[in-house]
């Protein structure tokens, strides 16, 4: 299912990245402060708990996300500052990574290194900052599918259309919780008008391939 964003917020944050001039540290940071306003967005997908704790007035029962059950999966490379900033909140959730990297002559995604926990039994959160053609998220969410976690969850900033459908359709049961659907691709699969390439904005390699 796709949820996009409606806070005026999310926007705010999204178009301060699209700004030529956001510079690789506030890329980062704006990526982080992104995941955490979707990972609000998407509690309701995560397992809860009920948790007694000694407070100053004696006990207490509140609800608790239950940190034991999840696992933040980054796609590298930028989706780390997204990963960062889940684990920030989460501070007891385990993390994975997947690394992946789109030819840029066929647009396919090759996968090239992954370290994923044990998921079964677990809610996966799933982080990658790009749906463009949503290759990288389809590969993504098929190995970690295969891994046997309860639910999975898929917080991205910006998607092109065609690539967020194509992924929602092909996984019905992951929420995408995504700041901002953007029209369209352009013949080199770049989302327009998007924020250009990622992961060399975060990383500050303008000249990568
Ligand atoms: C970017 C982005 C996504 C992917 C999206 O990563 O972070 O993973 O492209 O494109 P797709 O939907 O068409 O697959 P990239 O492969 O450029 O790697 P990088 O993060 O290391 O730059
Ligand atoms: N990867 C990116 O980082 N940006 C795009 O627009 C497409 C793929």
């Amino acid at each position: 299912m796709i949820n996009q964003s409606s806070s005026p917020l999310a926007k705010h944050l999204v178009n301060t990245l699209r700004d030529e001039q956001c510079d690789a540290m506030a890329f980062r940071h704006g990526l982080k402060e992104l995941a955490k306003l979707l990972l609000a967005e998407a509690v309701e997908s995560l397992p809860l708990v009920e948790r007694k704790i000694p407070t100053w007035q004696g006990s207490f029962v509140g609800t608790f996300v239950d940190e034991s059950r999840v696992v933040c999966i980054s796609i590298l490379r930028a989706a780390l500052p997204m990963q960062e900033g889940v684990l920030e909140v989460l501070t007891d959730a385990k993390g994975g990574f997947l690394a992946m990297k789109r030819d840029e002559r066929t647009h396919e995604s090759r996968l090239y290194y992954d370290r994923i926990p044990d998921l079964k039994g677990k809610t996966v959160i799933v982080v990658d900052p790009m749906v463009a053609t949503g290759g990288s998220l389809h590969d993504a969410l098929t190995i970690i599918g295969e891994r046997g976690p309860d639910a999975i969850v898929s917080l991205n900033v910006i998607g092109a259309k065609e690539g967020v459908e194509r992924v929602s359709s092909a996984f019905p049961g992951v929420s995408i919780h995504i700041a901002q659907i953007d029209p369209h691709l352009n013949t080199d699969a770049y989302i327009v008008p998007g924020l250009g390439d990622a992961g060399d904005r975060a990383f500050n390699t303008p000249d990568s391939d």
